[in-house]
């Protein structure tokens, strides 16, 4: 044996002890830290040389912590859009929204992301890992200067096991350089670090990153009896020697209570990975469903020499989800017709950084119209919208970005199975979404069929299907997939197809593209408005009625997915600019109902649904004849203008009633009958006068006091007799009070212009330090503080000096000297985020002291070091000093020496216009428990004040 090798041997040896002994004292090692706070942002790319591939950790620019100072970027946490905070520019891509981001906006396509981080000494030999769940796009990622992953793609998570790299009891640094010139869909995808980030830290035997897998079966799909349970724990073993891991399972049902415990031993082998399966059941199990998402909880735990190394909760779900030819979707052994919507990621105010209560509000949106399941068009979600699905009982088809079977895309086709395959509300993989160009092909049949084979390894547990734009086409991909998946064309081809496939289960996959615009009723191409009479205004498109009215009665379809549940950035058809939205949403962008909401709803749930359209406020337009819809579950509706019948007319399955009106200002009303012919609902639409007064509704009155948390604001407009003002469009402040801040407003118009974010401006003050005092001395020893770096310092003997060199110049090798200047700062300079300095070299060797503390050093002439000295500076009088040490020739302190003291930002100004009597605003809490007020005022109106109570709540371990 080499003695290298028996050294490894022995320490190996050492730390595998020093755990086993550490253990003892801990449950689990494993640690799960948010690393959303706190990071510094800089648009642009300013450092292009900061990418090296000559050397090793060797990064220059941001990248590297050793002299960059990033005190002048703005701090953000995650997660974070930028694009959202960029202006609007006509020549920016209309499918992404007009954003000035992307091709021909190369300055606003880069960002730069850094976050330091101290890591205490005892983390040493644990393994550190450092995910990022989504970054839109290309990410380059730096850990203390050395580049850990470049990653492309921007809807896929990312990880990196950075053990080797971060430095322990000491300063790291994380720097992400993140490029979105390209893009990957044709939808807005935002720009940045636009999902969590974690901090994770495990023993060296631990569970494999989403190495545990949970499922449950039942004989013949059928949900009767014990659910038997597969459990495959993956164990990753980073030690050299081979260990015997114990894996111990329970499993606590939705009340609570432990259910079963089962157990079993795996051999890994040093350095390896390896996978343990284990079978257990649950004899009477509650079943998971949108209607009673009842979860339960997986405890795996890992042991070695019966010590405890990992442990590691899974939420799953016990049900049965089958896509049968006939019956269409079966859950839990009964017919279950998907109301499904697709959605893009981005909402209001927020762009795509959405926090999770945001998904939560988007879900319960949803719902209220009847929705019970969610397309994740066209790429796989953030985990918490899987998460709060899985909680509050969303049926989730989960879609990959792009059709491929060669290695980068398969590992992202792995990447999200295994993260996602947990999750009782999925219920089908898509392999990507309309792939035109191939699908009829052979090669798209057979990457697909590769796709789908490789899913069965993963997940034996639910079938794949592939959102095809197709009629009565067999070919190509359609011929291999499980589920044939249908883009549109509701008609005869469906039948056709199924009377010739009759093994092949169907789902529509993507339906209707109908398009309108809240509380408009008349299109125009100039506002870029469409009216919201659920009309199909372009080709491949179909009303809501004209889908829901082929699907509902083919069980066979399993029902489908609408495109789109809400309104999205892009996409703005049939307009283009000044659109900036789509209008394919039953919500808008903010989840305000549109009129097609109500017609859902009435064929979507149970209850008794009477809706009138449009709103009867048509000043100066009487005696015009105005459409008018009702929108009903009734039997029968019969509608009234100011008290006088319009006539009753029946109500067909899955239809919707139309009369044509006179306008007269009034009362437009409706009565709904049951069958026996009883009134079983009443409604009212009612010419309104101006707004006279606001309101402010917010979703949820007490919010948790964990910085992430959300209440979403609507904000109305009232006339003086306290109806609702349809067509309000007064623009309204906002200001906030208390323990809250605002992130975002939105009013669901998708040709406003105005801004979804306010970012403070991050203005700084430029101070040149030009007089200074210099003397030669004998060098003084590096890091040390000696008196002549300090404030008290008498240097009134030294010699004075404009600006730097010159007379200032070492001419002798070997020589040191001093250099002496005052930085005189306000309470005002001192209030902002800091002070930030910047040297244009320091020839050939400097260390630089700040009022007699050490701030940093730069051994090479050429380097010009920014340094962050908030920490050192006090109001009044400050002392910066460098010494200076010339090894050869001529050298000295280089002139132009500049402070930046950057300046605090002021109160942002936020606001919006109501479109339509409604605007909404995103109030996150902070970490301070306390009220939160938000006040709505607007010209010549009664503005609103609201309170909520952010609660004193836990909030998630997180990086400090
Ligand atoms: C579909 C496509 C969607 C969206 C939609 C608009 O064909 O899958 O992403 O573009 O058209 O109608």
């Amino acid at each position: 044996m080499k003695i290298k090798s028996v050294i490894r041997t022995l320490i190996t040896g050492a730390c595998a002890a020093l755990w086993v002994t550490q253990l003892a004292a801990a449950e689990s090692p494993r640690e799960h830290l948010s690393l959303d706070s706190n990071w510094k942002f800089h648009l642009g790319d300013d450092w292009p040389k900061a990418l090296r591939l000559d050397k090793a950790g060797a990064n220059a620019g941001p990248a590297s912590e050793k002299l960059f100072s990033d005190a002048a970027w703005r701090t953000v946490n995650l997660p974070h859009d930028w694009a959202i905070e960029l202006p609007f520019d006509k020549n920016a891509d209309m499918n992404h929204g007009y954003r000035a981001v992307g091709p021909g906006f190369e300055t606003n396509s880069i960002g730069w992301y850094r976050r330091a981080f101290e890591l205490p000494k005892a983390d040493e030999g644990k393994r550190i890992w450092l995910t990022f769940d989504g970054v839109y796009r290309d990410a380059t990622v730096w850990v203390n200067g050395w580049i850990v992953r470049r990653h492309e793609g921007g809807y896929y998570p990312f990880r990196e096991d950075i053990s080797d790299v971060v430095k322990y009891g000491e300063r790291n640094v994380i720097a992400v350089k993140v490029d979105a010139t390209k893009f990957e869909g044709w939808f807005y995808e935002g720009a940045g670090i636009y999902r969590h980030a974690w901090l994770d830290k495990t023993a060296p035997v631990a569970i494999a990153p989403d190495g545990v897998f949970v499922y449950s079966q039942f004989k013949n799909n059928l949900p009767v009896g014990a659910a038997a349970i597969h459990v495959e724990a993956d164990v990753l073993n980073k030690l050299t020697n081979t260990v015997q891991a114990m894996v111990n399972c329970e499993i606590i049902s939705p009340d609570g209570k432990s259910v079963a415990k089962f157990k079993g031993m795996q051999k890994v082998d040093g350095e390896l990975q390896a996978t343990l399966k284990l079978q257990s059941k649950v004899s009477s199990p509650v079943l998971w469903s949108p209607e009673s998402p009842k979860l339960y909880k997986l405890i795996t735990t890992v042991s070695v020499d019966g010590k405890t190394v990992d442990q590691k909760e899974t939420i799953f779900g016990i049900r049965t989800a089958v896509f049968d030819p006939d019956k269409g979707f079966v859950l839990n052994g009964k017919p279950y017709p998907i109301y499904g919507v697709c959605n893009h990621q981005d909402h209001a105010g927020v762009g795509s950084a959405i926090p999770d209560a945001l998904q939560e509000f988007r879900i319960n949106q949803l719902k209220k119209f009847g929705c019970n399941g969610i397309r994740t068009s066209h790429n796989p979600p953030t985990a918490e919208l899987l998460d709060a699905s899985d909680r509050l009982g969303m049926l989730i088809m989960d879609e990959n970005r792009l059709l491929g079977s060669d290695s980068e895309n398969m590992r992202k086709w792995d990447v999200m199975i295994r993260r996602d395959r947990n999750h009782p509300s999925i219920i089908i993989w898509s392999v990507c979404n309309e792939e035109g160009a191939v699908e009829n092909n052979n090669q798209g049949r057979d990457t697909a069929r590769s796709m789908q084979s490789y899913v069965k390894r993963l997940d034996p547990t639910r079938p794949v299907t592939y959102p095809a734009p197709q009629g009565d086409t067999v070919g190509g991909i359609n011929s291999v997939i499980e589920v044939r998946g249908w883009n549109y064309h509701p008609g005869p081809d469906m039948d056709k197809y199924h009377a010739k496939h009759p093994l092949q289960a169907n789902v529509g996959t993507e339906q209707a593209s109908a398009t309108s615009t809240r509380g408009i009723y008349e299109s125009s191409a100039a506002r870029g408005h469409v009216a919201a009479y659920d009309e199909p205004p372009h080709r491949w498109v179909t009303s809501s009625e004209t889908w829901w009215s082929w699907f509902a009665p083919r069980p066979w379809l399993s029902g489908g997915f609408v495109w789109t549940g809400f309104d999205y950035r892009g996409e703005p058809t049939p307009y283009g600019w000044p659109d900036i939205n789509s209008h394919f949403g039953i919500l808008d962008m903010c989840g305000f109902p549109k009129d097609n909401f109500y017609y859902y709803q009435a064929w979507w749930t149970t209850n008794t649904v009477l809706h009138l359209l449009p709103h009867w406020n048509w000043p100066g337009r009487e005696g015009h004849e105005f459409r008018v819809d009702a929108l009903s579950n009734c039997k029968a509706v019969e509608l009234f203008l100011n008290g006088a019948s319009l006539g009753k007319k029946e109500m067909k399955p899955n239809s919707k009633l139309t009369w044509m009106v006179k306008y007269a200002p009034g009362t437009l009303s409706a009565q709904g009958f049951d069958a026996a012919g009883k009134v079983m609902a009443e409604t009212k639409v009612e010419t309104t006068g101006d707004a006279a007064t606001l309101q402010l509704t917010p979703d949820r009155k007490t919010i948790n006091a964990n910085g992430e948390d959300v209440s979403v604001f609507t904000v109305a407009a009232y006339d003086a007799q306290g109806r609702f003002v349809p067509v309000a469009q007064n623009k309204i402040d906002f200001a906030l009070e208390g323990a809250g801040k605002i992130i975002g407003v939105g009013n669901g118009d998708p040709s406003c212009h105005e801004p979804d974010t306010y970012v403070p401006n991050s203005s700084a003050r430029d101070v040149a330090l030009n007089e200074w005092r210099w003397k030669v001395v004998p060098f003084p020893g590096g890091r040390r503080s000696v008196p002549e770096y300090t404030a008290g310092f008498d240097d009134s003997s030294w010699s004075t000096l404009k600006g730097g060199r010159g007379e200032g110049t070492i001419k002798t090798d070997d020589t040191s000297a001093i250099y002496r200047a005052h930085l005189t700062l306000t309470e005002d300079d001192m209030s902002g985020p800091g002070v930030q300095i910047h040297f244009t070299g320091c020839d050939d060797e400097g260390w630089y002291f700040v009022n007699g503390q050490y701030v940093g050093e730069t051994h090479d002439w050429d380097a010009k070091p920014d340094f962050d000295i908030t920490k050192f500076l006090h109001v009044g009088d400050n002392v910066v000093a460098v010494c200076c040490r010339n090894g050869g020739g001529q050298g000295g302190l280089n002139p132009n020496v500049t402070a930046d003291i950057i300046a605090k930002p002021g109160a942002l100004p936020w606001s919006r216009s109501l479109f339509n009597g409604l605007a909404q605003i995103i109030v996150q809490s902070t970490k301070d428990a306390g009220e939160i007020k938000l006040t709505a005022s607007a010209d010549g109106i009664i503005p609103a004040t609201t309170a909520i109570k952010s609660q004193t709540a836990k909030s998630r371990p997180s990086v400090p």
